[in-house]
């Protein structure tokens, strides 16, 4: 087995006439916590959706997992355990956020098609539900509307929801957006302990998050990748400072 959860080779996007990547090669590594970091427009985001297969490359591969799933819809890559953070959808939003993640653990159990009035028989599931949402700090809110939910633990409940599923990779975009910078290390410090079976790509601008919680820091500028190192060292780089740190 590879050492590697994610690789691209040679990833190749353009929107139109506007290329983002010319060329990317990039690897992640089992158990990882890796930051992707750079400025406004730098393609972070593409290539978080080329990744999950929202996107497809011009030309290129994705690999998980020792697979090619290029060409795999995003449903298949969630089946194979790649977990990017949930929208939260109509169905969710008439549940309370016990029943939301009670939901996301029968679909992680293969058993989405139970009905809703087959899962409060589901007690073990409604006690593992309960657990995640009190290490996210949302048990007061188990049984609220999810409508209801201030934004930031709406945000939460998402981050809830990805890790129910016990992805090989979770993707997280800025996880830490509309969050107290207390919310934020809260969340961050809750993904730090989650099992090493479970890597995590996150695109986060707060370098204070990034600096403390990464393993692996890549640098994205003007579609390439800049720089992929240690915290320590691109703290230290002359060129990420030219390119985004700015200081
Ligand atoms: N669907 C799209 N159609 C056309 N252009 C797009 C599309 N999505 C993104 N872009 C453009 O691609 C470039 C990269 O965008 P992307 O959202 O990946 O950047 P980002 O690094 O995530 O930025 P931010 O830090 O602001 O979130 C930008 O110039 C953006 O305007
Ligand atoms: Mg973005």
């Amino acid at each position: 087995m590879s050492d590697m959860v994610l690789e691209t080779r040679d990833l190749h996007m353009a929107f139109g006439g506007l290329v983002i990547f010319n060329c990317m090669n990039f690897a992640l590594r089992r158990g990882e916590r890796h930051a992707i970091i750079g400025p406004n427009g730098a393609g972070k985001t593409t290539f978080v959706s080329l990744v999950t297969g929202l996107l497809k490359p011009k030309s290129g591969n994705v690999f998980f997992d020792g697979r090619i799933v290029t060409n795999d819809t995003p449903q298949q890559r969630v089946k194979a355990g790649m977990v990017r953070t949930f929208q939260i959808n109509s169905l969710f939003k008439a549940l309370n956020p016990l029943e939301s993640v009670v939901l996301a653990l029968l679909e992680r159990d293969g058993k989405a098609r139970l009905s809703l009035r087959s899962v409060s028989a589901e007690t073990k599931l409604i006690d593992e539900a309960m657990a995640l949402l009190t290490q996210f700090d949302l048990a007061r809110d188990a049984y609220g509307l999810t409508e209801a939910l201030p934004y930031g633990k709406q945000r939460l409940l998402e981050i809830v929801l990805a890790v129910a599923l016990q992805p090989k990779l979770l993707l997280l975009d800025e996880p830490a957006a509309g969050l107290s910078t207390q919310q934020g290390h809260e969340v961050f410090s809750q993904l730090a302990h989650l099992s090493k079976d479970t890597a995590i790509l996150f695109i986060e601008h707060d370098m204070n998050l990034v600096f403390r919680y990464a393993d692996v820091v890549s640098v994205f500028a003007a579609g390439a990748l800049v720089m992929q190192d240690t915290p320590e060292n691109v703290r230290r780089s002359p060129r990420v400072r030219e390119v985004y740190l700015g200081n």
